[in-house]
């Protein structure tokens, strides 16, 4: 099939072949993301599965997806589910044997533009891609590598140099899955498609800005993978700072396609690599006998930190970012925090609290606009809330691996990493990774640590996230 030209320079792919379809993130996630796409009928080439399972053949796999599919979305259409198995093939063998690439070789002799998924852990991201190298795949093919890339600035360099023996930059796709989230996506649409923002998203007018990853759970049966990375390294290296970036990025020029991806790179390098006395690390209680984790861990659970931008728009204002497992409540939200007004002249000598914009990303995403308006009846005042439901229909969205796959499978660059950002993220958190500091416990369903709320103290304190959860559909809301 010959590549269909999207863009210049993109192309989409004729062969997805993905390296792990026999692991949990396959399981979990892949298989979903593409029943999905296939239901929408955006999945148009064979989906070739490489494992080391030598049990397993074409059935196998397909038997696989089936349950996967079944398990998580709790139903199945035979007639999409057909059509995705026919794609399906499995070759099996180890990803350091040349045959593995020979057989794989043989799949792909009608593909021009395969892409390689790397469903697989780091270690195994440059032998594998020397091996596609070695069979003479590589050059025509596109990669999707999966997170973590490095556990640091040097190991990612490092990885960076080994896979560009064999690849060009523009043929390595670094997967966040929080950029293939539509309420990720929304920080842009709302601040450049609404010209009131603009003039106010600044120094002159932004006391600070909270953002917060919370979870309540902890790290279940990751505790071997978990104790070796950390909270810092596991979402605020990749997911914390992507939206930081976006929240706070100068306006792409729309005429330049990568412009979001340099907008953030510019951004990454305004801000300055962060400070461990301005980071607070905990541990839950009951982390250290969570099987596969050290008894005597001080792998952070928590962390909270201070980040500054150093550029015009941002420079005094501070960002705070906290992100942490077994907290109340499953929520990620961005909160910019306006100072008050100077003088009122209303409602006698007292002051009025902050304006804020709240985006939540997690659980239901929308917005939510805090004025300040008159308590009814009181020479006071209220907080008035302006909510915005951004999901209209649950579940009706592309799902945030199924977006990704779709770009990648289409050669659309622009939700992938580029490697200078990853390197500048590392950048920014290296300090903390180099000099931990002692590690709080905190009780399991509290905010963490208390020290957390010194780093915030004479500027503001962490705010509750906002929890109200309307039904979605119901549009824009009025009221507290
Ligand atoms: C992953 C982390 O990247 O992101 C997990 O490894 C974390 O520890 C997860 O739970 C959070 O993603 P989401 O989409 O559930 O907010």
């Amino acid at each position: 099939m010959a590549a269909e030209e999207t863009k210049k320079g993109e192309a989409t792919t004729d062969a997805l072949v993905i390296f792990g379809i026999t692991g949990d993130l396959a399981r979990k996630m892949t298989f979903r993301a593409l029943y999905r796409l296939e239901s929408r009928g955006k999945l148009d080439c064979p989906v070739i599965g490489v494992g080391r399972r030598s049990d397993w053949h074409h059935e196998t796999m397909k038997e696989r997806a089936r349950e996967s599919i079944e398990e998580s979305l709790g139903s199945i259409d035979e007639e999409v589910f057909g059509r995705l198995a026919d794609r399906m093939r499995f070759v099996a063998g180890n990803f350091d044997n040349a045959g593995t690439y020979t057989k794989l070789t043989e799949e792909l002799a009608e593909s021009e533009r395969p892409l390689f998924y790397l469903e697989v852990p780091p270690s195994l991201f440059g032998p594998i891609v020397s091996q596609i190298e070695k069979a003479g795949l590589a050059a025509r093919g596109r990669f999707v590598i999966e997170k973590p890339f490095g556990h640091d600035l040097a190991s990612a360099e490092a990885l960076q140099r080994e896979l560009t023996e064999f690849l060009d930059e523009d043929q390595i796709l670094r997967i966040d899955h929080y950029l293939g989230k539509e309420p990720v996506m929304d920080i842009t649409y709302l601040r450049f498609a609404n010209l009131i923002l603009e003039p106010v998203w600044n120094r002159n007018f932004v006391a600070y800005v909270q953002m917060t990853l919370a979870e309540n759970f902890g790290v279940d049966d990751r505790g071997g993978f978990y104790d070796r990375v950390g909270a810092i390294r596991d979402v605020i290296q990749n997911h914390a700072l992507q939206m930081l970036a976006l929240v706070a990025m100068e306006p792409p020029s729309a005429n330049q396609h990568d412009s979001i991806r340099t907008r953030k790179l510019d951004l990454f390098e305004a801000t300055r690599a962060a400070d461990p006395a301005h980071c607070v690390r905990g541990q839950y209680e009951g982390y250290r006998s969570v099987e596969g984790v050290a008894p005597d861990s001080t792998t952070e659970t928590y962390a909270a930190l201070e980040l500054r931008i150093d550029n015009w728009r941002w420079s005094g204002v501070p960002f705070y970012v906290r992100a942490g497992k077994n907290l109340p409540v499953k929520q990620t939200e961005i909160r910019v925090v306006f100072k008050r007004p100077p003088h009122t002249g209303i409602a006698g000598d007292r002051k009025p609290g902050h304006n804020e914009m709240i985006i939540r990303i997690d659980p239901t995403p929308g917005a939510r606009m805090r004025f300040i308006a008159k308590a009814p009846g009181e020479d006071t005042f209220e907080d008035a809330d302006l909510d915005v439901l951004f999901e209209k229909e649950p579940g009706a969205e592309p799902e945030p691996y199924e977006r990704l796959l779709d770009d990648a499978i289409h050669g659309r660059m622009d939700l992938f990493t580029p490697f200078d950002s990853v390197a500048e993220t590392w950048r920014i958190v290296q300090r903390l990774l180099d000099e931990p500091g002692e590690v709080h416990p905190y009780e399991s369903g509290s905010w963490g640590p208390t020290e957390a709320d010194r780093l915030v103290k004479g500027v503001c304190s962490w705010a509750e996230p906002w929890r109200q959860i309307e039904e979605p559909g119901e549009g824009m809301l009025l009221g507290g």
